[in-house]
Parts: C-alpha cells; sequence; structure tokens
C-alpha cells in the first residue's frame, strides 16, 4: 500500500516538472484554421535572447508544418516540418518552398530550428521550438512588426525520415502581427466592468457574388440618439465559417453630412470605377479590422467620443470580401462591435489621415522608368493649421495591394 502511494507521487512531481519546462508561459495565442485544429502559441523574443518560442499544438498524429511569407503562397517561403515519429521522438526540419509556385520545399542547408519538445497523444500532436527572430540565413524569414502570413498544413501519416514527407492533406493561410503585444488583458478589463456598455454596428445578409471574387459592401448606418460615450475598444465579430471571405471593415464617421437618403440602400462600393456616393461624404477612418488584426484596445486614460452630437449621426461601414474560389450561396451577418463608457476618459483621441489618394492620375508614374518614387508629406503648412499639439499613440499603413515592405 505504501510503495503504490509513493510511486504515485513520484509521478505527479515528474509529470508537473515536465510541464513546468514543456509549457513556457506563451503571450501570444491564435487559431490558424476555421476549425480550431491547428493552434499557435508563442512569445516574442521579448527577453533580450533574440529567439522566438512557438508551440503548434495539432489535432493530428502525422506530420505539422509551420511557414512564413509576406503574400500566403509556398513559393519562397520559410517553413517548418515537425513531428513525432514512430519510437516517440519529435523531429524537425528547417525547410523553404520552392523558388516558384508550389512543390515539395526542400530542406534549408543551415538549419535554424531548435526543437524544444514535442508529444503527442490519441488525438493531437504537440511541437514546441525556437528560433531566432533574424536567423541572417536568407532561406528563413526575418520576424518583423510588419503583418505576417503563416502558411499551416499537416497530413495524418506520420513521415519515416525528413526525405519522406507525404504531401499535406490539410492546409490554410493566416495572417497573425508576430511582435506586437496581444491586447487580451485590456480587454479582460474592459469586459469585467460592469459599466461597459456594447453598440454593434452589423451588415445582414450580404451575398457574395459568384462571378468576381472581390466585394467592397458599404451601408450607411443611422447611430442612436444616445448621451455622449467614449469608445474604449472595438473587436470585428467575423460571422462563424465566413473566416475565409471576411477581409476587412472600415468604420467611417460622415461628419454632419446627412446621409438618411442612403439608409436601407446598402450598395457595392466601387461599381465599374463609379464610388458608391456616401463614400464621397464619409471619409473619417473612425476604426478598422482587417484580416489579422486583434481587438483594438485604446489606453486606459484614452475614448474616441461618440453620440451625443446630433448633427453627426452617419456612419458608413464598408467591407472588403474576398471569395478567390468564386464559392456559391455565401451570405455574411458578421458585426463590428464598440465598446463604449459613460465614464468620460480625460484624453480624448482623434484621427489624422495622411498620404496620397489612389486614383490614376494621383500615382502618375512616367512610361519606361526604371524605378519611381514618391513622397508624400505633411510639411509646416499643413501642421501649422492644428491648433494644438499632437501626441501620436497609434498608427496605421493603408496601401491596398500596392504596399510592399522592404527591409
Ligand atoms: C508561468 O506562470 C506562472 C503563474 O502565473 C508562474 O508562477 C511561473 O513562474 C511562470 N513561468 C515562467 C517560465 O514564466
Ligand atoms: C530567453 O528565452 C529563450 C527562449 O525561450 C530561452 O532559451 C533563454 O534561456 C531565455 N533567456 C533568459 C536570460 O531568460
Ligand atoms: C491530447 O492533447 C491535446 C493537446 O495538448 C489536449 O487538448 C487533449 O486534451 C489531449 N487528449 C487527451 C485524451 O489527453
Amino acid at each position: 500500500m505504501l510503495t503504490v502511494v509513493s510511486l504515485l507521487l513520484a509521478l505527479f512531481a515528474v509529470s508537473s516538472a515536465q510541464q513546468q519546462l514543456q509549457q513556457p508561459n506563451f503571450t501570444h495565442h491564435a487559431v490558424l484554421d476555421p476549425n480550431g485544429k491547428f493552434r499557435l502559441n508563442w512569445s516574442p523574443a521579448t527577453n533580450g535572447s533574440g529567439y522566438f518560442t512557438f508551440e503548434c499544438v495539432v489535432a493530428t498524429r502525422g506530420w505539422i508544418g509551420l511557414g512564413f511569407s509576406t503574400n500566403g503562397a509556398m513559393a519562397a517561403a520559410d517553413m517548418v516540418i515537425a513531428w513525432v515519429d514512430a519510437s516517440g521522438r519529435p523531429q524537425i526540419s528547417d525547410r523553404h518552398g520552392p523558388a516558384q509556385g508550389n512543390g515539395f520545399p526542400p530542406a534549408d542547408s543551415k538549419q535554424d530550428y531548435e526543437l524544444v519538445s514535442g508529444r503527442k497523444n490519441n488525438t493531437h500532436t504537440v511541437i514546441t521550438f525556437r528560433r531566432k527572430q533574424d536567423t541572417c540565413d536568407p532561406q528563413d524569414w526575418k520576424i518583423t512588426s510588419d503583418t505576417t502570413r503563416l502558411i499551416w498544413a499537416y497530413n495524418d501519416q506520420v513521415p519515416t525520415s525528413a526525405d519522406d514527407i507525404p504531401k499535406h492533406t490539410e492546409r490554410g493561410v493566416q495572417s497573425a502581427q508576430l511582435v506586437n503585444p496581444q491586447t487580451k488583458d485590456g480587454m479582460a478589463t474592459i469586459l469585467a466592468d460592469p459599466s461597459t456598455k456594447i453598440y454593434d454596428l452589423r451588415l445582414t445578409n450580404v451575398k457574395l457574388p459568384t462571378d468576381k471574387r472581390t466585394l467592397y459592401w458599404c451601408e450607411i448606418i443611422e447611430l442612436p440618439n444616445w448621451n455622449k460615450h467614449h469608445v474604449i475598444a472595438n473587436k470585428m465579430m467575423v460571422q462563424k465559417g465566413n473566416e475565409r471571405y471576411v477581409h476587412h471593415l472600415v468604420m467611417y464617421g460622415c461628419g454632419e453630412e446627412d446621409m438618411s437618403e442612403y439608409l436601407g440602400k446598402p450598395n457595392a462600393c466601387f461599381d465599374d470605377m463609379e464610388v458608391f456616393n456616401p463614400m464621397h461624404k464619409c471619409s473619417d477612418y473612425r476604426a478598422v479590422w482587417a484580416v489579422g488584426g486583434e481587438d483594438f484596445v485604446y489606453p486606459s486614460n484614452m475614448g474616441s467620443p461618440i453620440f451625443g452630437n446630433s448633427k453627426q449621426r452617419f456612419v458608413l461601414l464598408e467591407m472588403h470580401y474576398d471569395n478567390p474560389d468564386l464559392k456559391p450561396g455565401i451570405s455574411d451577418s458578421s458585426a463590428f462591435r464598440l465598446y463604449l463608457t459613460e465614464k468620460l476618459r480625460p484624453v480624448e483621441t482623434g484621427r489624422l489621415t495622411i498620404g496620397q489618394g489612389v486614383s490614376p492620375v494621383a500615382i502618375a508614374i512616367p512610361p519606361k522608368q526604371q524605378r519611381f518614387t514618391t513622397y508624400v508629406y505633411c510639411p509646416g503648412k499643413c501642421t501649422s493649421r492644428m491648433t494644438e499639439p499632437i501626441n501620436v499613440f497609434t498608427g496605421l499603413l493603408h496601401t491596398h495591394l500596392l504596399g510592399e515592405f522592404s527591409c
């Protein structure tokens, strides 16, 4: 009897020590697929070591793959494939996509992904690995604060070696911000406060077209006649199952324009280059969300005023849908949730948009240029019109598909 008890105690101590070793407290979490089968936890290189630690928790007993790329394509992506082999030993292989197109990803000549731990049970494989933020290997991805397209894949078959990895059976792409802090703690505080209110801006039953891949859908919404509040956070609530189609959403303020004639008349925003009329009048970016974006939480002393101004009654929602496979029968009722407080915060925020509009004449590149640079400034003539000093607390780049970042 005594023997059994001490044996149990010993087992318990061993497994809890393993827990601590194998499960560092990850600060970042994302679910990469719509069904919750591929989960990723990670911690950025915050302790000065330069190492990012990742943990993949995947509903398979075969191999799992994670890739990093700018555009979600396999070509030239940085990839890592890992599995627990037939004898229970975790294996990892640093690889990269073919120079062009899809195909078997060759192993890197320099292996920069280090296995931390790996295990599997009857349903899941859990692999933890680490890598330098910048491995200085041209076959690897340098992790930056930009949005990264994470490519994920798996196959239930266990490879016999790194030279014998069967093709994926499941794959997908998800955007993530690997470096920036996630805002879940700030959100938890807001949710726990009983004085927090919510206001949802919802699109209803938008039918995705089957003859074109991209749809920008616009709807004017009349704000309720409430007392002044501060917006203190916002959250995108994508209709379940539509994660792959919902691409971005912008909420524009319409200033003091009377938009009542457009109520109940949602429409495509750009119809054969003819811009949905309200877009000319509503150009104040009040809130935005795009694929890979997190909840947006204002600093705890700041809020963005809303309601309480009977002249500023309308907002425009602009939703970007992407249906590359032209799948029929998709309809969407996603919503944008604003978290509000009536306990107005000391600092009120506003928005400033600077940049170059996109139109055929705005960026006119003369023919036969090897390279063409265009600059956009907010010079003294512009800043001198500001009536008080401005403190910038957040920023957003907006380039549609024209933007690329360079290292
Ligand atoms: C993880 O979190 C627990 C509880 O918050 C803490 O006691 C522990 O020290 C943390 N471990 C690491 C490695 O930071
Ligand atoms: C920093 O984190 C890395 C990766 O998790 C770890 O290997 C290293 O020991 C840590 N260094 C310190 C000083 O905590
Ligand atoms: C198997 O592992 C996964 C991932 O860690 C876990 O969620 C699940 O509960 C485990 N299943 C069993 C039966 O322990």
